[in-house]
């Protein structure tokens, strides 16, 4: 696997891998990478065979008071774990090098962005989707993977490069998961081992929640009422949302229309966002791709 850290460089991997007639995919990361972003990995070199993975804790997606100075990071570790996952060429720019002084242009998605982490996060998706096109301009690549852990931003980025005719696929993948059923993040290292304990009890809620809506054992509005409730108790966090959404991430008033359970808990100083199938066993692939 090689690192390489300006744009240049990785536009030169990617020209001589696609004439040679290789089809290119990107993983786009912050690093601190855990068994969620390996799946992602090694999913793109099995659908790709030039595997890219950018690595880059985005200042601009983190908002004042957010962990951008505290956020982990450990290039020498992510290296060996990124190569062993099959990856092929590892980016790591400079925040110099992706933003040029006086940068001053962004993409901003203005519908799905707004609600759910849009509310607590302001400029934090404008952030993520100027990073994610200008990775995309960089690699150019035929296909882009992305966790359906962090739900959101997947729709958001497949609404931009729908909106915006960027010529590329944008994949999903599953959530991974510790084995008591939390999501894996590179924020859990924050927990203190008594938030950690009641982490998973977010999913655990979550979980019989979809379960019971799916089956009509409990009306959808008061399923919703219930698991708040429940994981406010269980979690001793704040829940900062729970909601019943649709295949295209507006709320679902029907439990018909549920297509998914989403929410984030403020565990500590520790923010932490899940989601879950409604059903649980249905595929997850929305509309928007
Ligand atoms: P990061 O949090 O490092 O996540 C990189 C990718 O890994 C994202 O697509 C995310 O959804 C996926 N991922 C994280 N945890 C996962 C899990 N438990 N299961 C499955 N996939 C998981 O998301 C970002 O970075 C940034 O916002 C980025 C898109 C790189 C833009 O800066």
């Amino acid at each position: 696997m090689d690192i390489v850290r300006t744009k240049d460089a990785v536009r030169r991997a990617v020209a001589s891998e696609r004439a040679e007639g290789n089809r290119i995919g990107l993983v786009p990361t912050m690093g601190s990478f855990h068994e969620g972003h390996l799946s992602l990995m090694r999913l793109c070199k099995e659908r790709a065979g030039f595997a890219v993975v950018s690595l880059f804790v985005n200042p601009i997606q983190f908002g004042p008071g957010e962990d951008l100075g505290s956020y982990p990071r450990d290039e020498e570790r992510d290296a060996e774990l990124a190569s062993g996952a099959g990856v092929d060429l590892l980016f790591v720019p400079s925040a110099r090098e992706m933003y040029a002084p006086g940068s001053s242009t962004y993409v901003e998605e203005t519908g799905l962005g707004q609600g759910l982490c849009g509310v607590s996060r302001p400029g934090h998706f404008r952030g993520v989707t100027t990073v994610v096109a200008k990775l995309l301009n960089i690699v150019q690549p035929d296909l882009a993977l992305f966790g359906r852990k962090d739900l959101q931003q997947l729709m958001l980025i497949r609404r931009m490069v729908r909106d915006l005719d960027f010529k590329v696929e944008i994949a999903g993948s599953p959530v991974v998961r510790e084995p008591d059923g939390l999501a894996m993040s590179s924020r859990n290292v924050y927990l203190d081992p008594r938030q950690r304990e009641c982490a998973p009890r977010m999913y655990a809620v979550l979980m019989s929640t979809a379960i019971q809506i799916a089956d009509g054992q409990i009306d959808l509005i008061a399923g919703l009422d219930k698991a708040r409730r429940e994981i406010g108790q269980q979690t001793e966090g704040r829940l900062e949302y729970l909601e019943a959404l649709d295949q295209g991430l507006a709320a679902a008033t029907d439990a018909r229309d549920c297509a998914y359970l989403a929410a984030a808990l403020q565990l500590g100083a520790t923010r932490l966002i899940d989601n879950v199938l409604v059903p649980p066993g249905s595929t997850g692939d929305g509309p928007d791709g």
